[in-house]
């Protein structure tokens, strides 16, 4: 439960009991509005593991450790607020007097990591097109999310796709970095448990990446794609995925 009143924050709103969740970096409590909508307010946890779970993150990704870094308060209410405003797949934060931010709550959604993991692939087609058409759209407006792991992606109910947690920046390739992510994951979500030759996602992660508008550096996404792959031994029957998928996209990691 949060340890604040919310009167003095928000007022007339009253605390969820059921729900305080907790990341790697902040607390998370659910608020309910007068009117009955639900809200999530964040608040950063007193315990900076911001250089952990950067570090962390660029040893799995091949990814240089000063090219990731936090986005303040500000910066991360700015952000949301610019992504929102550009009609990206993003909910509107705002930002309190005590310096917590707060979000619509998404009570009808999952994880895409939950989703993808049991969706037949007439469910899931529409959320990853979703996903990949956003990323593009995103791209193209200059905005790079970060950390585009599928735990910081929600699949609603209504809305769908929604990009959530934009606490880490990137930079030289960052675009990049993120597209080789999400490809990726999604191709290791759409691996059945008995059949770990192919991916259920994989014709339509290739279509979506043949298609799309931006002309990403494509060695180097390659590159992401595979050093991921050789850090996460529970990956290893992915090489041989992705590395069909990039065959067919005609890209290469020769020169990195
Ligand atoms: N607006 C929302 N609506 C519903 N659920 C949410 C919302 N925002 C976050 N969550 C849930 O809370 C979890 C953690 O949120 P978030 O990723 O922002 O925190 P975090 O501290 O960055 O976590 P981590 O470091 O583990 O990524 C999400 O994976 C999701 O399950
Ligand atoms: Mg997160």
């Amino acid at each position: 439960m949060s340890d604040v009143n919310p009167e003095k924050l928000l007022p007339g709103h009253t605390p969820e009991p059921r729900h305080t969740l907790s990341g790697k970096l902040k607390n998370l409590y659910v608020w309910r509005a007068p009117d009955g909508v639900l809200m999530l307010r964040e608040v950063l946890q007193d315990k900076d593991q911001t250089r952990e779970v950067i570090e962390f993150n660029c040893s799995q990704w091949g990814y240089e450790v000063d090219q990731m870094a936090p986005r303040t308060t500000e910066e991360r209410v700015q952000f949301g607020k610019d992504a929102f405003q550009k009609q990206l797949r993003v909910l509107e934060p705002a930002l309190l007097e005590d310096g917590s931010v707060v979000f619509p709550y998404l009570e009808n959604s999952e994880t895409m990591t939950l989703f993808l993991r049991k969706a037949s692939l007439e469910e899931a087609t529409p959320r990853i097109q979703e996903l990949f058409m956003d990323l593009a759209n995103a791209h193209s407006q200059g905005i790079v999310y970060g950390d585009r792991w599928p735990d910081n992606i929600l699949i609603d109910a209504d809305k769908g796709v929604v990009h959530i947690d934009f606490d880490l920046k990137l930079g030289e390739f960052g675009k990049e970095l993120e597209v080789a992510q999400l490809m990726l994951y999604t191709l290791a979500l759409g691996v059945g448990e008995n059949d770990t030759s192919s991916s259920r996602y994989e014709d339509l992660v290739h279509d979506l990446m043949a298609r799309s508008p931006i002309k990403y550096d494509k060695v180097k996404v390659a590159h992401f794609l595979f050093t991921k792959i050789k850090m996460a031994p529970h990956y290893n029957h992915l090489q041989s995925i992705a590395e069909r998928v990039v065959g067919r996209l005609g890209w290469s990691v020769a020169s990195v």
